[in-house]
């Protein structure tokens, strides 16, 4: 039987290249990506795509009874930053757009959903230096408490309705093809853009500031290898530790500088960003994740680098 895969919130950084890999995967018609917006030329004319709002159940659970979903990808949500602004509003669109989906789940009996976690269900009491699965988790943004809540939920879906749910705690993730919004992890893209443009950025987290970050190339993969794992080779049904490459502003700008030498980096005095980043895990350990479903990463830092201006390069050309 052939796949009907919904993706919610495909307009997005993640979205994007999720919709992309998943229609090459699986035949363009049986991919339908929708958003709260009219997506992208690329998205619109490659494939079905439905105007859908998280939120509006009425509206979803006709998307739901047209299409009869076997996977749905639920990405729609409000990152770290944009969600301090508007805390309540993060809030209910990434709590109860997971609920509304999860509930569909169950009476449509979707096979397999996706839930992206994140690095930032930790919190400054959590261990900072290869943060383990289980820990103290003490998240201080209401995007790193509305996913720590959302993994309960999915692992409650699970074990209460026998849901297949799968998910990732996402590190930063940095990819050409679609630009990130408001979140902490933003700065490992814009740099690449403004290198490129204008030979210079300002970073506004400190040039010291690790953070987990992963090449986009291999957030999809991961994506795409989890849910094809066998079921019972999940282990985990909160989320999975996602390690990728741990880097500060200023070794990404001494990476970035040895292909555009005359590259200048500064740094903002202050920003609101940055505490949030300081409450966040420098590195993390994703040993589950490697032995349950056998998850590799590809590049590193220099790979990434490499890839991104490359490409970026093309497009500005
Ligand atoms: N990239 C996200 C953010 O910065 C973390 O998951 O908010």
């Amino acid at each position: 039987m052939s796949e009907k895969i919904l993706v919610i919130g495909a307009n997005g950084q993640i979205g994007t290249e999720l919709v992309t890999a998943l229609r090459g995967i699986n035949g363009a018609e049986n991919v339908i990506a929708c958003d709260i917006n009219d997506p992208a030329y690329a998205i619109r004319n490659s494939g079905p795509f439905e105007l859908a709002n998280v939120l509006d159940k009425d509206n979803l659970h006709h998307i739901f009874e047209k299409h009869r979903p076997t996977q749905v990808y639920l990405l729609a949500a409000i990152l770290s930053a944009l969600g301090e602004q508007k805390p309540k509003m993060a809030w209910d669109l990434n709590m109860t757009g997971l609920l509304n989906v999860m509930d569909f789940a169950v009476e449509f009996k979707v096979s397999k959903v996706f839930w992206p976690s994140s690095i930032a269900v930790f919190g400054p009491h959590s261990p900072q230096h290869n943060t383990p699965q289980y820990c103290v988790m003490d998240p201080n943004t209401v995007y790193g408490f509305s996913k720590l809540a959302g993994e309960r939920w999915c692992e409650y879906y699970f074990n209460k309705y026998g849901v297949d749910v799968r998910s990732l705690r996402y590190p930063g993730l940095i990819g050409w093809r679609a630009n990130p919004g408001g979140g902490t992890t933003d700065y490992a893209v814009h740099i690449f853009h403004e290198a490129i443009k204008k030979g210079q950025y300002q970073s506004f987290l400190s040039a010291q500031t690790a953070l987990p970050m992963m090449y986009m190339d291999d957030a999809i993969r991961a994506t795409i290898e989890l849910m094809a794992a066998p079921a019972e080779k999940i282990k985990i049904r909160s989320s999975y530790n996602l390690a990728g490459i741990s880097f500060t502003p200023e070794m990404l700008a001494n990476e970035i500088t040895k292909h555009l030498p005359g590259f200048k980096m500064s740094y903002a005095e202050s920003d609101p960003r940055q505490a949030i980043a300081d409450s966040w895990p420098k590195s993390i350990d994703d040993s589950d994740a490697q032995r349950d479903w056998g998850w590799k990463m590809e590049y590193d830092l220099a790979g990434m680098t490499e890839d991104m201006l490359v490409n970026l390069k093309k497009l500005y050309s």
